[in-house]
C-alpha cells in the first residue's frame, strides 16, 4: 500500500525524527497505588496504557465522571521508548493485568496512545486476551497528529471479534494542548457533551 495513502491528518515528520533518534519524553513514573482505582458497585471500567501520562490523565477524568473502577496497563520497562523498543500493534506485550473481570460492568473504556499511526500494541494485547461479549466500548486515545485511515476501523473491528460494540471513539491531540490544563478542559467538555448519555446520571 502507499503509505502516503494511508496516513490522514498530517504526517508527524518531528515526532517520527524523534522517534528514531530514540528521544522520546521519559516514561512516566508511577507509584503502585496509581495502577488501579477499585471504585465497589461500579457498572464501568476504565482500562489503559499510557507511556508518558498524557493518555492516563484523560482516563482518570473519564472514571472520576463515569464512576468507574480504572486500571493502568503495565507493560515491560523500556517499552515505547524508541523505535526499536515499540512492539508492533499485532505483537503480544507482557501486559499487567493481562485480564480483567469484567462481568460486572456494562460499558468498557479502552484508552492508548497512538504509537506508529496505530493504538500502541499494549491496549490491543489486553483487547485480545478479554471477553467483550455484551460490552459497550467507548475508545479513547491520545495522539500528536497523525494515525492511519485505517486506524480506528481496525481498532473497532479489533473489539467486534472480541464480542464489543464501539460507542463512541474519543481522540485527543496532545499538540493541541500546552498544559495538562488545558488537556482537561478539552476532556470535561466531551464528558459534558458527546459522553454524556453514556454516563451515569449523578
Ligand atoms: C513510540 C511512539 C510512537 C508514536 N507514534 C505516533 C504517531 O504515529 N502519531 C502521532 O500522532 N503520535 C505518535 N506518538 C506520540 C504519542 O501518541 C503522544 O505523545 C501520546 O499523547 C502519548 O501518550 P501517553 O503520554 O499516554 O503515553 C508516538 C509516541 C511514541 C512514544
Amino acid at each position: 500500500m502507499n503509505a502516503k495513502k494511508e496516513i490522514r491528518r498530517g504526517l508527524p515528520i518531528g515526532i517520527i525524527i524523534v522517534l528514531l533518534l530514540g528521544c522520546t519524553p521519559a516514561a512516566q513514573k508511577v507509584a503502585p497505588g496509581d495502577y488501579r482505582i477499585t471504585r465497589p458497585g461500579a457498572t464501568s471500567v476504565v482500562v489503559v496504557h499510557s507511556r508518558s501520562g498524557n493518555t492516563a490523565l484523560v482516563a482518570k477524568l473519564l472514571a472520576d465522571a463515569a464512576g468507574a473502577t480504572y486500571v493502568r496497563l503495565k507493560a515491560p520497562e523500556g517499552t515505547g521508548d524508541s523505535l526499536i523498543s515499540s512492539p508492533n500493534r499485532n505483537a503480544e506485550v507482557a501486559i499487567e493485568p493481562r485480564t480483567v473481570d469484567l462481568s460486572a460492568y456494562r460499558t468498557v473504556f479502552l484508552g492508548t496512545p497512538i504509537w506508529f499511526w496505530h493504538p500502541a500494541a499494549p491496549i490491543c494485547s489486553f483487547i485480545r486476551a478479554n471477553d467483550l461479549t455484551g460490552k459497550r466500548v467507548v475508545l479513547f486515545y491520545t495522539y500528536q497528529g497523525g494515525l492511519a485511515k485505517t486506524a480506528i476501523d481496525e481498532w473497532k473491528a479489533l473489539v467486534a471479534k472480541r464480542g464489543g460494540t464501539v460507542v463512541e471513539v474519543i481522540g485527543i491531540n496532545r499538540k493541541m494542548h500546552a498544559t495538562d490544563e488545558a488537556l482537561a478542559a478539552e476532556v470535561t467538555s466531551i464528558i459534558a457533551g458527546r459522553l454524556k448519555s453514556l454516563l451515569p446520571s449523578k
